[in-house]
């Protein structure tokens, strides 16, 4: 049963998806890492493949930039194909100079200033979490590999240019490391949905000691990313 923005078949969605924000890396993730993928969606080309990652079936598919993107695909992914868990994996800036480049972090809560939840079902309250099960494993499995990992609450924003960035409070009083722009709609469409959602991120800028990733190493710190979200399925 396709819907107006994803042409897959129930039976072409895996129960676990890995949802990056680009649809090309949803392709270049299942060309390095799955076996016998398909794409299964092309849809305003946010693509989607469904293949295998040492035996466990998976879907990986791009989720666009901003709430209202992943909000319809997320949520139509949890209601009308079944998925039980989607793992965001995402790029962050970083609102404290304690966050180097390409550090990874593991999203606890997403505090938004978004009407996004307010909108779909009249939820007040600016803060979602992700989903305990799911985090437990991805710092299990990030611990067995050794991969460091920051436990943290972020700022999932609606704007990425701000004229008046008081991004200061942010951290001061919600305790946001970094701000991206999509966590906080996907916790609302798992919790609303009966479903878990998690979300890892890689620091591709720091908005205090102004520094920027280069392509080379966004790629690298981009792959570890990757391979602490597959094998967290496994
Ligand atoms: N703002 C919002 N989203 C982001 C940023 C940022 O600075 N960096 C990566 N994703």
């Amino acid at each position: 049963m396709a819907t107006p923005h994803n042409e897959a078949s129930k039976d072409q969605i895996a129960p676990i998806v890995i949802m990056p924000g680009d649809p090309l890396r949803a392709k270049m993730i299942a060309e390095k890492y799955l076996e016998n993928y398909e794409l299964v969606n092309q849809v305003r080309n946010m693509y989607a493949y469904t293949g295998y990652y040492k035996g466990k079936r998976v879907t990986v598919m791009g989720s666009g930039m901003g709430m209202p993107s992943i909000g319809i695909y997320s949520y139509e992914l949890f209601q009308f194909y079944g998925v039980e868990k989607i793992i965001r994996v995402g790029s962050c800036g970083a609102y404290t100079k304690d966050l180097n480049l390409y550090d990874l972090i593991l999203v606890n809560g997403a505090y938004s200033e978004s009407s996004y939840a307010k909108t779909q079902n009249g939820t007040e309250g600016n803060m979602l979490y992700a989903s305990d099960s799911m985090n437990l494993v991805i710092k299990q499995t990030a611990e067995s590999f050794n991969f460091p990992l920051t436990i943290a609450n972020i700022h999932s924003s609606d704007v990425f240019y701000r004229e008046n960035n008081n991004y200061s409070e942010l951290y001061e009083k919600y305790g946001c490391l970094a701000v991206e722009m999509e966590s906080y709609a996907l916790f609302h469409n798992a919790k609303i949905c009966n479903k878990r959602a998690a979300c890892i991120l890689t620091v591709s800028d720091n908005l205090v000691t102004k520094m920027e990733t280069t392509s080379e190493e966004r790629q690298n710190s981009f792959f570890r990313m990757i391979e602490l979200a597959l094998e967290s399925i496994l």
